[in-house]
């Protein structure tokens, strides 16, 4: 317990999707009688559209701590955010440590709390691709290792960490705090035209465009990081682009190999509209409006089934398989081929009706907070 007797609840948060998932978390602390959150910000995202447009948009006040880490290979990352974060957690002692998802700033700080008898616990936990050449994967199974309180977003999730031997009273399902956060902002979504706009669309890119257009992202390294993968997937998004333009937000990673390789080559010339990397209310404007989503991004398969638009997710597994049984999402891999005809699929049929799953019903956060009070104090 701090000075006034609260409950203080550390919330680290360190890449994009990290942000999305704070916001109703801190919402909730805040407005709970017996919790206060401390937001701490590793830097590992530091760009404006990387990291502040996100505070900016979804009302996140400040980091009371920043820890400015910025970019690095795995190792220099992780590294950086434990020693930094040895000297907050010494100077703070929070009572409890809250880690969001499975980037190199989760698993960090999850380390550095739990060596410091500080309890840890985990949102989005029991999360599993099997796929151990994913960075993303080793996250999250030392993270869920370490957490003494596991918040599950689906029912496979506390199957995946039963099976792994923790203790089932230690998990608690929840729900999906990115669907809070979804359900909070829509009503401020930013109108696809105007992004579209705002990014330099052409006016008959325009004109097509409202009669149906696609949203896609790329950003996993083994998606953009070698040429013989991207340049396929890249042919396929031409392919497609001839029946419906294509909005293509590039993350830095993504930028930095169409810059260095000829892939660029690819998609010029067609209906494909490469930008910058968008602002949350402009990306749930232009996926609100979308026939359909490609991409591996994990939290656009959640916010396709939670928005009800068809998405392919460009990958070969999925750690979130809700989205596939009750949502919108179907898996297709990265060859150029499959990816073509399931989008025609959803072109000609519309794509899968899908249903929200059990508690993405926009008051996870608050299910969180509410456990975190009785459990801690
Ligand atoms: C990280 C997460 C990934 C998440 C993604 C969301 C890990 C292992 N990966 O991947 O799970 O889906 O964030 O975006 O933690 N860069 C900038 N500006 C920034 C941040 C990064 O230009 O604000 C560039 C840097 O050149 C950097 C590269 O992007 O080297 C990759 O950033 P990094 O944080 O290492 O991983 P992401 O690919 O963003």
């Amino acid at each position: 317990m701090n000075g006034s007797g609260r409950l203080e609840v550390m919330c680290v948060a360190g890449a994009r999707p990290n942000f999305v998932k704070l916001a109703p978390i801190v919402a909730a602390l805040d407005d709970h009688p017996a919790c206060e959150a401390v937001i701490l910000h590793t830097g590992q995202h530091y760009d404006a559209q990387m990291s502040s447009v996100f505070f900016d948009e979804l009302g996140i006040r400040n980091p009371d701590l920043s820890l400015d880490i910025g970019s690095g290979s795995h190792a220099v990352q992780t590294a950086k955010v434990m020693i930094r974060m040895d000297e907050v957690i010494d100077a703070r002692r929070p009572d409890v440590v809250l880690v969001v998802g499975d980037v190199n700033s989760t698993v960090a700080a999850a380390l550095v709390a739990k060596k410091r008898s500080i309890p840890v616990v985990h949102v989005e936990a029991g999360l599993r691709s099997f796929d151990e050449t994913m960075p993303e994967e080793i996250n999250r199974l030392i993270t869920d290792r370490l957490s003494d309180v596991l918040y599950t977003t689906e029912a496979e999730a506390e199957a995946n960490l039963r099976r792994e031997g923790i203790d089932p009273l230690r998990i608690v399902f929840v729900g999906n705090v990115m669907i809070d956060s979804l359900l909070r902002c829509l009503p401020r979504a930013k109108p696809f035209e105007k992004t579209m706009r705002e990014a330099g669309a052409s006016d008959s890119f325009l004109a097509r465009s409202r009669s149906g257009y696609a949203v896609t992202t790329l950003h996993r390294p083994s998606n953009v990081d070698d040429p013989s993968t991207l340049g396929p997937l890249f042919h396929a998004l031409a392919e497609i682009s001839t029946e419906l333009p294509i909005v293509f937000p590039a993350h830095p990673r993504t930028q930095r190999l169409v810059a260095q390789s000829a892939v660029r080559d690819i998609i010029e010339g067609r209906d494909v509209l490469l930008t910058q990397p968008m602002g949350y209310l402009a990306m749930i404007g232009l996926m609100r409006s979308a026939r359909l989503v490609m991409t591996d991004s994990g939290g656009m398969q959640e916010e396709t089934t939670g928005l009800g638009v068809p998405c392919l997710t460009l990958r070969t597994s999925t750690e979130r398989p809700i989205t596939i049984i009750h949502g919108t999402n179907t898996l297709v891999g990265v060859k150029p081929e499959p990816v073509v005809s399931a989008a025609r699929d959803i072109l000609a049929t519309g794509g899968k009706a899908g249903r929200i799953p059990p508690l993405w019903d926009g008051k996870a956060a608050k299910r969180i907070v509410a456990d975190l009070a009785i459990r801690f104090q």
